[in-house]
């Protein structure tokens, strides 16, 4: 088979793992690998898709990004684009496309599926947010990065008696904020799944001074709506699949300022940003990533088609991308009140 790769919506770490484990289990089943170029971009126009060869995906493991490129594109935008889509798959001879994406990549799928070409999905967004997934690869890495900042945040935090806001990203989800969050000690953590008044946050803030406890760390998802900050419709400038840029909100801005104005406390914000989807990926995320790159392949090759390659506990399963795509995995109410024990 000719077998389609690409890498669509934002990068995480961990593409370049899921890349190279389809391209080498396709050499491996005597398949030629097409590296599409930029996400459904690729599949545009006049395309852009080349064959791999072993040399392209040697020495990638431990690369963030993507050495195929990726794109917010969506081709399901104009009817024109759809059909140059359908087009140039058959132009380009793909006889099946593993797509590695979140929820916005994924759900261009389904049509290719309904139009008889076979694909297969690969989970994958730092936000962890797909349904019918236990994980998605980049997650562990992007949790690494805010853990490693907020050991840094404490000892400045303590150093100067501060309160310091910490920004992380989850556009719907706050699977970053509550396991960051957890595994680096926060004193609030913020999530989109949980509204709460910025008051409750002052006042657990005086609580702890009060207590003698001169610092604070609180961790807030980019995605939060709360009364008192700016809400997601007002923001008008929005990708191709209709999201609002959520870094134009200043969350963390806004809820500092409100801290530092109730509490009287000297308040600082950071904003994580785009270095929790950059750099090298964890093992975990390059063994995921190398797990589902394979199963991928063998999921086409046992015509299980029209699926994503699932993470259910430590085993891979096909589950139907019409069940993945159009809505996002909350956090558990559970593990949100877990990390309410330790504040
Ligand atoms: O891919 C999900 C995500 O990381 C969100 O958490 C965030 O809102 C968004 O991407 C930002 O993406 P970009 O700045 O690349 O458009």
């Amino acid at each position: 088979m000719r077998i389609g790769i690409l890498t669509g919506g934002g990068d995480a770490p961990g593409l370049n793992a899921a890349i190279r484990a389809v391209a080498r289990r396709c050499f491996d089943r005597g398949d030629q690998p097409i590296g599409i170029r930029n996400g459904w971009a690729g599949l545009l126009g006049k395309g852009d898709v080349r064959e791999l060869a072993s040399t392209d995906v040697s020495g990638i493991l431990h690369l963030g990004g993507t050495i195929l490129g990726t794109s917010r594109t969506n081709p399901l935008k104009s009817e024109a684009d759809t059909a140059q889509l359908a087009r140039n798959v058959a132009a380009f001879g793909l006889d099946a496309i593993a797509v590695i994406g979140g929820d916005d990549t994924l759900s261009v799928a389904p049509h290719l599926h309904s139009i008889g070409v076979p694909v297969v999905g690969i989970p994958k967004t730092v936000d962890n947010d797909l349904c019918e997934t236990d994980y998605c690869i980049g997650f562990d890495t992007a949790v690494g990065t805010v853990v490693e900042a907020l050991d840094r945040l404490h000892t400045t935090a303590s150093a100067h008696h501060r309160v310091l806001v910490t920004e992380v990203m989850g556009r719907d989800a706050g699977w970053v904020a509550v396991m960051g969050g957890i595994a680096g000690g926060a004193d609030f953590i913020l999530i989109p799944e949980v509204s709460i008044p910025v008051e409750q946050v002052c006042e657990h803030v005086q609580r702890r001074y009060a207590l003698g406890k001169d610092f604070s760390i609180i961790v807030v998802s980019e995605g939060v709506e709360t009364p008192d900050v700016i809400s997601k419709e007002a923001i008008h400038e929005v990708d191709a699949f209709g999201h609002v840029r959520l870094d134009r909100r200043g969350v963390g801005d806004t809820l500092a300022r409100i801290i530092e104005h109730q509490t009287g406390l000297e308040t600082r914000v950071t904003v994580l940003g785009h270095l929790q989807r950059g750099g090298s990926p964890s093992a975990y995320d390059r063994t995921w990533a190398t797990r589902l790159g394979v199963t991928a392949v063998d999921m086409l090759h046992d015509g299980i088609h029209g699926v994503m390659a699932a993470v259910r506990g430590q085993e891979i399963h096909p589950v139907p991308l019409d069940a993945v795509v159009g809505h996002s995995r909350r956090v558990d109410p559970s593990l949100y009140e877990l990390a309410r024990v330790f504040y």
